[in-house]
């Protein structure tokens, strides 16, 4: 592996523990102003900090984050399709490389449809991206997209995985789910682990402590993190889960613990404004 490869993928999973909290703020590229994503601005700014790289397109990293912060980027270069339109799988690649590298990021993300209408179009996305990102040292994240009809379970996720990584993903990410070891030894690239759909703190906890201590190096979480009440809060929990190794009971602990914190500190600037 070459240097720069070698250089940005230590940037994505941190190289003193193997591991990886990752910041997915993407949802607008096909579902328009998500809840409380309205403007990523004010979403982003309060988590940065707690996270170790950043998932997002373009619009967004240009006008929602300082061009001045260090956060590593995983740019999402595909999209074209929009949850009202007529296939979700009819993706394209809808950022050049050439533009990823003008806006410095680490990694390239890219969505594969396995079993969907557009698979073959998504796979070859896939394996085309793979061939830029190797010409330029950036290592490429494909996702592994899961239709409404498709089962979350191993066998569908394992096969997903492993034609991600066969195609040349240099990470896969994926959704957890029962005998999740199996989808984790069928797949020799690391796999990081989706959120999902909003569940209270503690199952998302559980679900983050899960997927690293069954063959996961992370999570790559967004709607349970900012659409906590308390989104700080869960964001250090989640990355004592991630980096400390604490458990899920000790995790939720310290989301109570600064919960409480940001509580106090939100009383004390109310009273300052009366
Ligand atoms: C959207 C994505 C998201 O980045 C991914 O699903 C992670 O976000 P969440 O934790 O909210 O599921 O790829 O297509």
């Amino acid at each position: 592996m070459d240097w720069g490869m070698k250089n940005r993928l230590s940037r994505i999973i941190r190289p003193d523990d193997g591991r990886c909290l990752m910041l997915a703020v993407d949802h607008g590229y096909f579902l328009g102003p998500t809840e409380r994503l309205e403007v990523p601005r004010k979403t982003i700014a309060p988590l940065l900090p707690y996270a170790d790289s950043l998932m997002l397109t373009r619009g967004v990293l240009r006008t929602s984050v300082p061009a001045e912060s260090h956060i590593p980027i995983v740019l999402r270069v595909s999209g074209g399709t929009s949850i009202i339109g007529e296939d979700l799988s009819k993706e394209t690649v809808t950022t050049s490389v050439e533009d990823a590298i003008k806006l410095n990021a680490s990694c390239l993300a890219l969505s594969i449809f396995v079993g969907s209408k557009y698979e073959h179009q998504t796979l070859a996305n896939l394996s085309k991206l793979v061939d830029e990102g190797e010409k330029y040292g950036i290592p490429v994240l494909a996702v592994t997209a899961v239709g409404k009809e498709m089962a979350r379970d191993a066998r569908y996720l394992g096969l997903s995985c492993r034609i991600a990584a066969e195609l040349g993903a240099h990470i896969v990410k994926t959704y957890y789910c029962d005998n999740f070891e199996e989808v984790a030894e069928g797949c020799p690239v690391p796999l990081i682990i989706a959120g999902g759909k909003k569940l209270p703190e503690a199952e998302a906890l559980k679900l983050s402590y899960d997927s690293v201590h069954h063959g996961a190096v992370g999570v790559d979480m967004g709607r349970n993190i900012w659409q906590s009440d308390w989104p700080v809060a869960m964001i250090k929990a989640v990355s004592a889960i991630v980096h400390r190794d604490v458990d899920t009971k000790e995790g939720y602990g310290i989301f109570l613990k600064e919960k409480e914190k940001d509580r106090s500190g939100q009383k004390s600037s109310q009273k300052v404004v009366q």
